[in-house]
């Protein structure tokens, strides 16, 4: 029986600093606004703050391309501040995780300015570099993030880099053990000043085929299987990758409590996703884009989670994430900005069995947000520049004002750790019991009656109605419930 870890059953709360509580008065984000903002986390129910890329970095990628692993971005506060943040966190009982970029530093790292300074250079190995094709071009036909070739030409020493995103964020060789003894040792800086764990930035994408062969093409155009026409087989999901997270699984659970590793696993495959978890002794969770890609309705979004609990090893605690700073925010991709569906998928992310994030808002149905082009700030855009706006509509400041989020908060879930679907429900309603509560949502535009199970409590409606089922209830288009199980819903539960 594996033993509980404090992230299971948890809430976990992304903040994208800059965007979310301004204490200098600079027009930006920063660890003393969010100090300032702890006693709202608290009562929100949260167990964990992740805090966006908070270390010093030219903002390319906005943190995202990194100079100094070991320290904070002075825009945003000082390693103070941010050993304040977690002492006044874990007074409210909750803690810090920060995000971690170990595919790629920032063109300006020392590390890399000395590695293109001479082929012979100490860092040198650090990097990805390689002699041109035969053509004379880039080394193979990998594609960048932003649809250009992947690799860079430094005429100065004669060689390309590899850049699986932009030209400023040169990708790390993860083939040359120098590189693990660096982040183990990140890893341990951080650890003993009492950081929680990391979210780890293109945790599938670390290792690269040592023989750098071509990527296959792709036959159908899918952000999970691929992007640019290619099939990623070379150049991410590499089997050497779940080595690393075997080491620094290690190296986290010496610490009390043991360090969370929350993987970004950009995959496709939840046979994929599931091997990120390895024998408990990778990745303790790993995002499941295939669940924040699904369709919000029924059966596309049940199905997902049954064959995510299908497919996880025994024991691993699956994550419900539906928004964040890449993909934009739920209420707009699932909902369309409608309130009754926004407080529906709330519904499901807070009482699904396994870990929650929310992104920053979404606990108010924050949505997307058109920037105009000339106050846009991404300049990578995932994708490519025509494959779709800006990922500035999900990082747009916090909508503090109630009178703007016109007082739709929303409580999120408790810590739940079973699941079962229930059967007798008609088409496009999903109910299922999660620990002691029976959750129906109606995915439909139309009213729908589900079996009641008299005397129960109904606990919550997001329509707001709430009180004692009967022998039916009912349900209007995109309205969801939470009832109280007493055991009388076991018989329409199928055998596991
Ligand atoms: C994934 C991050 O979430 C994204 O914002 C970033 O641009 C890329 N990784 C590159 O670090």
């Amino acid at each position: 029986m594996p033993r509980h870890r404090w992230w299971q059953g948890a809430i976990l709360y992304q903040i994208y600093v800059r965007s979310w509580l301004d204490a200098d008065g600079d027009g930006y984000g920063d660890l003393r606004g969010i100090i300032s903002r702890l006693d709202y986390l608290e009562w929100l129910g949260v167990d964990g703050i992740w805090l966006s890329p908070t270390m010093p970095s030219p903002d390319q990628d906005w943190g995202y391309d990194v100079s100094d692993y070991l320290s904070v971005h002075p825009e945003l506060g000082s390693i103070d501040d941010l050993d304040s943040l977690v002492a006044e966190a874990g007074k409210r009982g909750m803690r810090v995780l920060l995000d971690l970029v170990p595919n790629h530093t920032s063109s300006a790292h020392p590390w890399f300015v000395d590695a293109s300074s001479a082929r012979n250079s100490a860092y040198r190995d650090y990097y990805v570099w390689a002699d041109p094709g035969p053509g004379g071009g880039p080394p193979n036909n990998w594609i960048d993030a932003t649809g250009h070739p992947a690799w860079e030409w430094h005429a100065e020493s004669g060689q390309y880099y590899l850049h699986n995103f932009l030209p400023s964020q040169p990708d790390l060789n993860w083939w040359l053990p120098a590189v693990h003894h660096e982040f183990k040792e990140i890893l341990k800086f951080w650890f003993d000043r009492g950081i929680a764990g990391f979210r780890i930035d293109v945790a599938h994408g670390l290792y690269k085929d040592a023989l750098l062969r071509d990527n296959p093409p792709l036959a159908h155009a899918d952000p999970l299987q691929g992007r640019f026409g290619q099939r990623p087989v070379y150049s991410a999901n590499r089997p050497e990758t779940h080595g690393v997270f075997r080491d620094w699984r290690a190296l986290a659970d010496t610490y009390s409590p043991p360090r969370l590793l929350l993987g970004e696993t950009w995959v496709g495959d939840l046979r994929a996703l599931a091997s990120y978890y390895g024998d408990d002794d990778e990745l303790d969770l790993a995002f499941n884009f295939v669940f924040v890609f699904a369709e919000f309705a029924a059966p596309a979004l049940p199905g997902v989670v049954a064959q995510t609990l299908a497919k996880l090893p025994i024991g691993a605690c699956p994550v419900w994430m539906a928004s964040n700073h890449d993909v934009g925010r739920f209420a707009t991709r699932w909902c369309n900005g409608d309130e009754r569906k926004i407080k529906l998928a709330l519904l499901v992310l807070g009482t699904l069995p396994g870990t929650t994030v929310l992104y920053y808002g979404d606990e108010t149905g924050m949505t997307d947000v058109q920037v105009p082009a000339d106050l846009q700030r991404d300049t990578l855009r995932l994708g490519g520049a025509a494959a779709g706006s800006s990922r500035d509509r999900a990082r747009t400041p916090m909508q503090w004002d109630s009178s703007t989020s016109a007082g739709r908060k929303t409580e999120v879930g408790t810590a739940i750790t079973e699941y079962a679907q229930v059967r007798a429900v008609p088409d496009g309603v999903w109910s299922y019991v999660a620990g002691p509560l029976v959750i129906a949502v109606n995915l439909t535009d139309r009213p729908v009656t589900i079996p009641g199970f008299p005397g129960t409590d109904i606990l919550l409606r997001t329509s707001g109605a709430a009180g004692l089922t009967n022998q039916v209830v009912s349900l209007a288009p995109w309205e969801g419930l939470v009832m109280r199980s007493d055991g009388q819903v076991s018989e329409q539960i199928p055998a596991r």
